[in-house]
């Protein structure tokens, strides 16, 4: 008997105006999920998605490219634990993901919109603050880094004014958390890195 075909790395919802099912990502849906908002060519999650085969990754991101680039790498990878789904991020989170599937909900150096007039492009935004919520299982963490100073501040203010999170430390210096595309680009700038973490209580 032939070994089951697994899922296609990019996820298509059936219907994009109906909240997906439990389950409907992933079988077995069990395991812990983690998502990337915004993953830009998958460099991160699918170097997680291959540390941890224990949890589940799905990556947001809108541009194609990108999305055909990741599904490549990861059949080449044999990965069964990480899909792609090629919409606007905070549609995804605060209308058709299941409500609370995510254990942690990673936003790693998201467009920092620098211009004043573009700000309000940002994703951590007031109003996107009740998707991440959704999104986030009871207990689940936000993690954000960004190579901009003022996106940083407006951020964690955002968020910490917010009673539905609650700041904690960053990682410690031991724990698996690669090093993104754009991280490396700005690393390599000589540009600092800020980084913040959030539990919803
Ligand atoms: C600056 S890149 C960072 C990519 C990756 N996280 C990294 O650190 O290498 C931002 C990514 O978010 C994607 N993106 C921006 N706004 C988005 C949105 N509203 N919905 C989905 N993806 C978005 C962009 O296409 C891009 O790939």
């Amino acid at each position: 008997m032939s070994a089951p075909t697994p899922a296609p790395v990019e996820f298509i919802p059936d219907d994009y105006f109906a909240p997906l099912p439990p389950g409907a990502l992933f079988e077995p849906s069990s395991r812990p999920l983690e998502i990337d908002v915004g993953c830009g060519d998958g460099t991160f999650l699918l170097q997680m998605a291959a540390h941890f085969p224990e949890r589940n990754f799905l990556g947001i991101e809108r541009l194609s490219g990108r999305i055909r680039k990741i599904c490549r790498r990861a059949a080449r990878q044999g990965l069964t634990n990480v899909r792609v789904i090629h919409l606007e991020s905070a549609y995804t989170l605060a209308w058709l993901l299941p409500p609370h599937c995510a254990q942690r909900l990673h936003l790693l150096f998201p467009d920092p919109w620098p211009k004043k007039r573009h700000a309000f492009h940002r994703f951590v935004h007031p109003e996107n603050l009740a998707g991440l919520h959704r999104a986030l299982a009871p207990g689940g963490t936000f993690l954000f880094k960004t190579d901009h100073p003022e996106y940083f501040a407006e951020a964690t203010a955002v968020v910490d004014a917010s009673p539905c999170f609650t700041r904690l430390p960053w990682l410690d210096a031991a724990e698996f958390y690669p090093i993104t595309d754009f991280e490396q680009q700005w690393l390599d700038a000589g540009k600092p890195i800020q980084a913040a973490r959030w539990t919803r209580p």
